[in-house]
């Protein structure tokens, strides 16, 4: 099977062309068309310029998949968009355009999550997962622990009651003068750190699976506002040892509970390296041993080919008309 993938649930717009054959994927294009540098210039995304950007992209996205794909229309067989969650009018972009190919080629339309196209960048890696599974999915927008019963059977146990990790990333981020997105300038930082701040983990001995991160934030700011001279890598290592540290205790907390087999990494702070690392001793250390997915970097912040993991592995496409976005759809 041939999938044409479209996302433009924020300020990504991508077109990616997968093929789907003896349970497989290989991704033949995966082209992103990012607008970071206009949102430097804001600190943050404004959606409606997010929006005018996409239109501007989208198309020629489209077409540089299909040339690097090599690829001709008629050889794709099925178009998955992304219908939400996101920003409405920037959702609103990719889900026209692919209702209108969809139309034109005539060719069935199915409608993705963004958060279980996230869960499905792991896909990618073409390696198995053995049920119940754990996603702990960590982005912008979101984070959730996600028990997954089987493909597409997803149930989320645990979310954050304030701000996301990645938004703590970008809004700590901010207070400190960095460039937006913030999360990858303090894990750069981080590097060259001597001696972390310590910061205050939220939430870390609840006994739920639910996160809080907007108490970091205030923290971080009235470090900022208390000490004249600081030095960056160390505020950046605490905030990031903070980050990960909640996240991994929940994370080992939930897989204890429902003897998950396979652990999930997925979103663009899965980027983090230091995530990445303590995400895997986490599986190592659970007793029995989990197995553990991280998708490549490439597949951690937005693009279409996780949409077209998703929606290659949905039975049933929406009838063109009712194919409609939606900014809060939940997992
Ligand atoms: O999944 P994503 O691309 O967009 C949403 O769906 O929200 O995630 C973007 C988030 C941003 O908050 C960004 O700061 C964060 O991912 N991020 C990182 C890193 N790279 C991207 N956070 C921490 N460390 C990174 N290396
Ligand atoms: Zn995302």
């Amino acid at each position: 099977m041939i999938v044409l993938a479209l996302e433009t649930s924020c300020d990504e717009s991508s077109a990616a062309i997968l093929r789907y054959a003896n349970k497989k994927f290989t991704v033949l294009a995966n082209c992103v068309a990012s607008q970071i540098e206009l949102h430097k210039i804001t600190g943050g995304v404004v959606p409606e310029v997010a929006a005018r950007e996409h239109v501007k992209n989208i198309l020629p996205v489209v077409e540089a998949a299909f040339a690097e794909a090599k690829i001709k229309p008629e050889k794709i067989d099925r178009i998955a968009v992304t219908t939400g969650p996101g920003l409405i009018t920037s959702l609103m972009v990719g889900v026209q355009v692919a209702q209108v190919l969809a139309g034109v080629w005539k060719k069935p339309l199915f409608s993705v999550n963004h958060l279980s196209g996230h869960l499905a960048a792991n896909f990618l890696l073409n390696k198995k997962i053995t049920y119940p599974a754990l996603g702990l999915i960590v982005s912008g927008g979101h984070t959730e622990l996600v028990l997954m019963k089987k493909i597409g059977a997803y149930k989320v146990i645990g979310s954050t009651r304030d701000d996301a990790a990645g938004e703590c990333f970008d809004k700590t981020a901010k207070i400190l003068g960095l460039a937006y997105p913030g999360g990858p300038e303090i894990s750069r930082l981080a590097v060259a750190a001597k001696n972390p701040v310590w910061f205050p983990r939220p939430m870390l001995d609840s006994p739920d699976l639910d996160f809080s991160f907007s108490g970091l934030k205030t923290a971080v700011l009235y470090y900022k506002q208390n000490n004249k001279a600081i030095f960056l890598p160390n505020v950046c290592a605490g905030i990031e040892q903070a980050i990960a540290d909640v996240l991994i205790a929940k994370t080992k907390r939930a897989a204890e509970k429902y003897q998950v087999k396979t652990l999930l990494l997925a979103g663009g702070v899965a980027a983090n390296p230091e995530l990445r690392r303590q995400f895997l001793q986490a599986a190592k250390s659970l007793i029995p041993k989990t197995s553990c997915l991280i998708p490549d970097l490439k597949y951690c912040t937005d693009q279409a080919a996780m949409i077209g993991a998703a929606g290659a592995l949905l039975k049933k496409p929406t009838p063109l008309h009712k194919v409609l976005v939606d900014p809060n759809w939940e997992l």
